[in-house]
C-alpha cells in the first residue's frame, strides 16, 4: 500500500530525546558490512547535517520567539539523530577508507536519481556529475594502493567499478560556469525537489568532509589530492544547489526537507540487509513524521496554502543502492568529454574553460594526474577495478 507521510502519526516530540546510552550505538563491522549499509550511513548524515545547518539558517532569519524555540526543539532532535546515524561508522577505518565510500555514495546515489529523475535537465545535470566522482573514486584508490597498501575493492566490494571517468584535472571550470538553471517549483515534478536536496546534501558533506580530513594527512600527495578534489566539491555543491527553484519560501523548503528525511528513512528501512541498522531507519522515520507534521503548520500558516499542494500524494518508490556498471559504462563512452558553458552543455574547451586551467595549474601536473605516476611507479601499474571488461572509452586518459 502507498505510504503517505502526511497521513501517518509519528513519535510525539516530547518524546523523542535519547540519552547516553541510547546515543551510544555500536558501528558497523568494516570488514564484514554491507558496503551499500555505509553507503546509507553516510547519505544519511549528510541529510541530517543539512537538517541542522538548514534550521539555524531558518532561525536566523526568524523573528518570532516561539517559533525559533520550536525551531531549536526539532533541530535538537535532528543533532542526535546525526549523531547516531555517522556514530554508526567504525573508528577502526581510515579517512581515506571512509573517502572512498564517501565517493562510491556519490557515483551509486547519483547514478540512481540519475536514472530515476522524469526532468530532461535536471537527468543531464546527475548525468555531468556523476562521471566526476566516479573519476575521484579512481584516483583516492590509487592513492589507498600507494600509502595504505590496500586495495579498493576491500571497501567498494565489486559493486562499483574502480577507473577513469571524465579526468579530475578537466573539473576546473570558472566558477560562472558551476550555476545551472533551477526548476520550476510551479510545474515540476514533486520527486525532482527530493532528487535536488538529496544530491545536493551529500555533496555538501563530502565538501565539508575534505575541508576537515585533508589537512589530517601526513603524505604531501595525499594533502595535495584533498585539496584538489576538495576544491570540485565545492563546484558540485553550486552545481546542484542552484537546480533547488530559490521562489520556494523558508517554509516551502522546510517542508521539503522534513518530507525528503521521511522519503529517505523509509527507503532505506525498505532496502535495509542489516537488522539492527534497520531498527534505526525505522526509529527516525517515526521521529520524522513528527517533523513534517510540525513543519507542515509552519506552511499552512505563513505560505498559506495546503501541503498537498506541493507534495507528492504518496512517497515515490525506495531510492535504492544497487550497481550502476551498465548505466555508467553507457555515460562514459557519451559524455566524458563534456564541459559547461554558462547553464549549458559544450564538449569543446572554450576560453573562460582555458582560462581557469592555466590559473589553476600553474604550469605543473596536478596532484590528481601526479598520484597515478606515483602509484605506476611504486605498483608497476596504476589501480583499477575493471570487473565488465575494458574501459568503454578506450582511451589513454592521462594527461
Ligand atoms: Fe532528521
Ligand atoms: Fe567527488
Ligand atoms: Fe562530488
Ligand atoms: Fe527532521
Amino acid at each position: 500500500m502507498a505510504f503517505d507521510p502526511l497521513q501517518e502519526r509519528g513519535i510525539p516530540l516530547d518524546e523523542q530525546l535519547r540519552n547516553w546510552r541510547e546515543l551510544n550505538v555500536t558501528p558497523i563491522d568494516p570488514d564484514h558490512a554491507d558496503p551499500y549499509t555505509r553507503c546509507r550511513i553516510i547519505t544519511m548524515n549528510g541529510i541530517e547535517v543539512e537538517a541542522i545547518l538548514f534550521s539555524h539558517q531558518l532561525a536566523r532569519h526568524c523573528p518570532d520567539l516561539e517559533i525559533k524555540q520550536q525551531l531549536a526543539r526539532v533541530r535538537y532532535i535532528e543533532a542526535q539523530q546525526q549523531k547516531v546515524v555517522n556514530w554508526l561508522l567504525p573508528g577502526l577505518a581510515s579517512v581515506l577508507e571512509t573517502t572512498i565510500a564517501y565517493e562510491q555514495v556519490a557515483v551509486d546515489l547519483t547514478a540512481w536519481v540519475a536514472r530515476m529523475e522524469p526532468d530532461s535537465y535536471l537527468t543531464q545535470a546527475y548525468q555531468f556529475g556523476v562521471l566526476e566522482d566516479f573519476d575521484h573514486l579512481y584516483r583516492y584508490a590509487n592513492l589507498y594502493e600507494m600509502i595504505e597498501h590496500r586495495k579498493a575493492e576491500k571497501i567498494v566490494d565489486q559493486l562499483t567499478e574502480v577507473m577513469p571517468g571524465r579526468p579530475t584535472y578537466l573539473h576546473h571550470r570558472d566558477p560562472k560556469d558551476n550555476v545551472r538553471q533551477p526548476y520550476d517549483r510551479s510545474v515540476t515534478e514533486p520527486l525532482s525537489r527530493l532528487h535536488a536536496l538529496t544530491i545536493m546534501s551529500a555533496e555538501q558533506q563530502t565538501m565539508n568532509f575534505y575541508m576537515n580530513v585533508g589537512p589530517m594527512h601526513m603524505e604531501p600527495i595525499a594533502r595535495r589530492l584533498y585539496q584538489e578534489i576538495g576544491l570540485i566539491e565545492e563546484e558540485h555543491v553550486t552545481h546542484y544547489e542552484s537546480l533547488v527553484d530559490p521562489g520556494e519560501s523558508l517554509w516551502e523548503q522546510l517542508l521539503n526537507h522534513e518530507y525528503n528525511e521521511c522519503y529517505l528513512y523509509y527507503s532505506f528501512m525498505e532496502t535495509e540487509s542489516d537488522p539492527k541498522v534497520k531498527n534505526i531507519w525505522e526509529l527516525h522515520l517515526n521521529m520524522e513524521l513528527e517533523h513534517l507534521r510540525l513543519a507542515a503548520e509552519l506552511f499552512k500558516r505563513f505560505d498559506g496554502r495546503d501541503p498537498d499542494q506541493v507534495l507528492a500524494p504518496a512517497l515515490p518508490p525506495p531510492v535504492t543502492f544497487e550497481p550502476n556498471k551498465g548505466y555508467i559504462r553507457e555515460l562514459l563512452a557519451t559524455q566524458i568529454d563534456c564541459t559547461t558553458l554558462g547553464t549549458g552543455y559544450v564538449r569543446e574547451a572554450h576560453e573562460r574553460f582555458t582560462r581557469m586551467q592555466e590559473a589553476v595549474m600553474g604550469g605543473e601536473k596536478p596532484p590528481s594526474e601526479q598520484v597515478i605516476d606515483d602509484n605506476r611507479a611504486i605498483s608497476g601499474r596504476e589501480y583499477r577495478l575493471e570487473t565488465e571488461g575494458p574501459h568503454p572509452a578506450g582511451l589513454q586518459l592521462s594527461r
